[in-house]
């Protein structure tokens, strides 16, 4: 079977993503330099799949480092999460932004092309389609950044469409999440964030389980039928297996491949925290305030393509997305660090 790199391994989706692989009978090889990341992850992954990770601490922008590991293992594709992902964030620090998420890319597209492996899957992300004009978004809709982030997510998505029409034998697996979500059914994998979670499920989380008081609803006089924000929810197992798939497309196929991620169906705020509050059988007591500059209304992907191209969709829903999450917060109120 292959043996698949994972770059930042010990996040929230590669972590997923990489127990997923294992099921399917791929080799992992992980690389982290957990600066968004705890190193217990590599505990939980060696209890649920029984067996030592293969990992690697190192930074992927630096290229001496990630020359060694790929010295180190016979790798035939690899999987590229390692990125910082705060929208806000990348607005006030955009050169760090830059730095990691393109200048890691460039490192790894580098070491992988002088240790002949030519196959990547690379996380992408909805926030690409900046203001969709119709929805749902089927990947053809047009793209635009409005913000850092979305901008390296962009330029990575070139320097690979780039580097596959340049060499012969290059595949890159493009793939644009939605909004991940969820955690293990097992409650000992999750998402654990630090400092402010910027993210709406966890701060729901960390609400009902009393770390936090009150949630801040961003505006409810949107063009929904609530008037809240609605999104497409992606449990993170289904995206974790969406990767599996498109690796196997990848090393069974010839192209590369561009593809959404997501359900196809969009739920509010405020339907998020009823189901949460259900899940939980704790009250999520929130205030609506104003609108955050930059938020759109609706935002849901059509992912039809994903089914074309890889015979993936995402089967768990709302409910199982909420009480995977709660049994993950409920059982670790403080993340990893405090287990
Ligand atoms: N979570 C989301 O809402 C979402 C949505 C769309 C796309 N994405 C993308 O998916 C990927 C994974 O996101 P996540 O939510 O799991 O984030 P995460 O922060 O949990 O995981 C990213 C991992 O990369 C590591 N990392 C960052 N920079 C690194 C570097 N220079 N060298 C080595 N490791 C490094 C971090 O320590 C962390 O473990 C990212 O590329 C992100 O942009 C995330």
């Amino acid at each position: 079977m292959a043996t698949i790199l994972l770059t930042g391994a010990t996040g929230y989706i590669a972590s997923h993503t990489w127990l997923e692989l294992l099921a399917a009978g791929y080799d992992v090889v992980g690389l982290d330099d957990f600066s968004n990341s705890s190193p217990e992850v590599l505990n939980r992954l060696a209890r649920l799949s029984g067996r030592a990770p293969v990992f690697e601490r190192a930074n992927v922008c630096d290229a001496a480092a990630v020359d060694a590991v790929f010295a180190r293992h016979r790798v035939d594709a690899v999987v590229h999460f390692a990125a910082l992902k705060s929208v806000g964030e990348s607005t006030q620090q955009p050169l760090r932004y830059y730095a990691n998420n393109v200048g890691g890319l460039l490192t790894l597209c580098t070491a992988m092309r002088a240790h002949g492996v030519n196959r990547i899957v690379f996380s992408s992300s909805a926030t690409v389609y900046g203001k969709p004009e119709t929805l749902p978004i089927r990947e053809d809709a047009a793209t635009g950044a409005t913000n850092p982030y979305g901008e390296t997510k962009l330029v990575g998505e070139k320097i690979l469409r780039d580097v596959c029409a340049a060499e012969a034998g290059w595949q890159a697996g493009i793939l644009r999440y939605f909004n991940p979500v969820g955690a293990h059914e097992s409650g000992r994998l999750g998402e654990d964030p630090r400092g402010v979670p910027n993210n709406l499920m966890p701060y729901v989380a960390q609400v009902a389980v009393g770390r936090r008081a009150r949630l801040s609803v961003f505006g409810d006089d949107y063009d929904t039928p609530d008037g809240t924000g609605v999104r497409d929810y992606i449990h993170v197992v289904d995206l974790a297996l969406g990767h599996v798939a498109a690796l196997r497309r990848l090393l069974a196929t010839p192209g590369s491949l561009l593809v959404n991620l997501g359900t196809g169906r969009g739920y509010s705020v405020l339907e998020l925290i009823a189901a949460y509050e259900k899940a939980s059988a704790r009250a999520v007591p929130y205030d609506i305030v104003a609108r955050r500059p930059g938020d759109i209304d609706s935002c849901y992907a059509d992912p039809a393509l994903a089914h074309a191209e890889l015979g993936w969709q995402a089967t768990r829903g709302l409910d199982a997305m909420c009480a995977d999450s709660w049994r993950w917060q409920s059982l670790n109120p403080h993340g990893f660090d405090a287990a």
